[in-house]
């Protein structure tokens, strides 16, 4: 079967590395792809959310699989695209229709969904645009800290967290009155603060059943002991030790059950993978957020972990037969530590020869923001490669990932050197 697998990250990358070593595969398609896909796979300069330009490439190269890495062209309606489209019709496409995409697209929704299905998550209330008054008169009810939250998509900056009334409320105004973050802040959600530790849980879900991927936290501030701005992601581990099994199996009766029956109570068909934002609180887990894709640089740590045959996984999925399917994770642990351009998230520069790229021993060199220029790497993007390394601990594996990491560079390359600081 030939695949295609929608994207460009470090995400992407991985998920072509663990395609490609399964026996149902023929030729893997990356769209677009960086340089470390062009190695494994076939990459395809197509934007993501050209659905016709994909349309034509699924049916030139006789492509029986789809697997769409990231959340926007889920939220923009692909896989309703595959299904009303009489070419795609018999195309698998791994990844939910725009309806059950709402539950990243719009965290109104998400709030929705939680509290009509008693899922726990934060307390929250959610204005329009014609209800500015009553937001900032909310904001005089309690004294913070206030979490605001644009409604719809806003590439992972649209939550704004503050102490300060005035600054909460000038926020407010910015995001609902001035679109401080276009059409995506025309409605905010206001959430109660929780405060707790993060982690990510994923599952693989047909609709009606579901397998649990392993489990993976992320480090998202630029700056070592989680300082500074947020980025997409510095690094990440899995397993995560706070997250034993007797909490594990809380997060799967509390939150994963009800979230699949929800979805089938709701008459939401949903086939694709489901990343819960959980957080821990007091030793309880609440949702913070759902994704309908998985997460990255969480996905260059999960995905190594996993010792069996993915496309069978999916297709097991996409053929409604995941209750007879059973994962096996590997006992090994994995770390990712993300290498990125100096200024990111700010401003930063391309097109930097990437050197010591060969010399990285021990590592899964996943890209991100990579190119080929000649027989050259080059940077294309703020996150550019993900080492990932695996070991019998967290503690083995960061070892070698921050050693490969050291071996890497480039004018301005950065990264943390502190990924699991917090978990030792
Ligand atoms: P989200 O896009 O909803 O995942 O929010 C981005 C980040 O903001 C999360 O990963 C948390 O670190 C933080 N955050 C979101 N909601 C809350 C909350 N209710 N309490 C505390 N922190 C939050
Ligand atoms: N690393 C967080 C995300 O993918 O949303």
């Amino acid at each position: 079967m030939n695949i295609l697998i929608i994207g460009s990250g470090g995400r992407e990358h991985t998920l072509a590395w663990k395609i490609k070593q399964s026996p149902l595969v023929n030729t893997i398609f990356v769209a677009p792809g960086n340089a470390g896909t062009a190695q494994i796979a076939k990459n395809i300069a197509l934007d993501i959310n050209d659905f016709r330009g994909i349309e034509k490439l699924v049916i030139e190269e006789a492509i029986g699989l789809v697997i769409v890495g990231p959340e926007e062209p889920l939220v923009k309606g692909i896989s309703d695209f595959f299904s009303t489209t009489e070419s795609l019709k018999n195309v698998k496409i791994f990844g939910p229709k725009k309806l059950g995409a709402t539950l990243e697209g719009s965290k109104d929704f998400s709030k929705e969904f939680m509290q009509r299905h008693n899922i726990p998550t934060a307390k929250y209330a959610t204005f329009t645009k014609t209800q500015l008054t009553e937001a900032l008169n909310y904001l005089d009810t309690y004294s913070g800290p206030y979490v605001l939250k644009a409604d719809g998509l806003a590439a992972g900056k649209g939550v704004i967290i503050t102490s300060d009334t005035t600054e909460a409320k000038e926020v407010m105004t910015d995001m609902l009155q001035n679109q401080l973050f276009g059409e995506a802040s025309s409605k905010v959600v206001v959430e109660e603060f929780l405060d707790g530790i993060e982690l990510s849980m994923f599952v693989v879900t047909d609709g009606k059943d579901y397998v649990i991927l392993p489990e993976a936290k992320d480090y998202k501030r630029i700056g070592e002991g989680d300082k500074g701005l947020n980025t997409g992601g510095m690094g990440a581990v899995s397993p995560v030790p706070f997250a034993n099994d007797d909490f594990k199996k809380k997060v799967e009766e509390r939150i994963i059950k009800p979230t699949i029956l929800g979805l089938q109570k709701d008459n939401i068909e949903y086939v694709g993978f489901i990343f819960f934002g959980l957080i821990k609180v007091n030793g309880e887990p609440l949702v913070i957020e759902y994704n309908v894709r998985l997460g990255d640089p969480e996905t260059e740590v999960v995905i190594p972990r996993i010792d069996s045959d993915f496309v069978d996984l999916i297709l097991s999925a996409v053929n409604g037969t995941l209750n007879k399917y059973s994962i096996k994770i590997s006992t090994q642990a994995a770390s990712t530590v993300m290498l990125v351009a100096g200024g990111y998230p700010g401003e930063y520069k391309k097109g930097d020869e990437i050197s010591g790229l060969e010399l990285a021993e021990n590592v899964l060199p996943f890209h991100a923001g990579t190119t080929s220029k000649g027989d050259k790497i080059i940077t294309n993007g703020g996150r550019v490669i993900a080492m990932t390394a695996l070991g019998s601990t967290i503690f083995e594996a960061l070892e070698k990932s921050n050693k490969a990491a050291e071996t890497v560079n480039w004018k301005g390359r950065n990264y943390r050197r502190d990924i699991g600081f917090d978990l030792k």
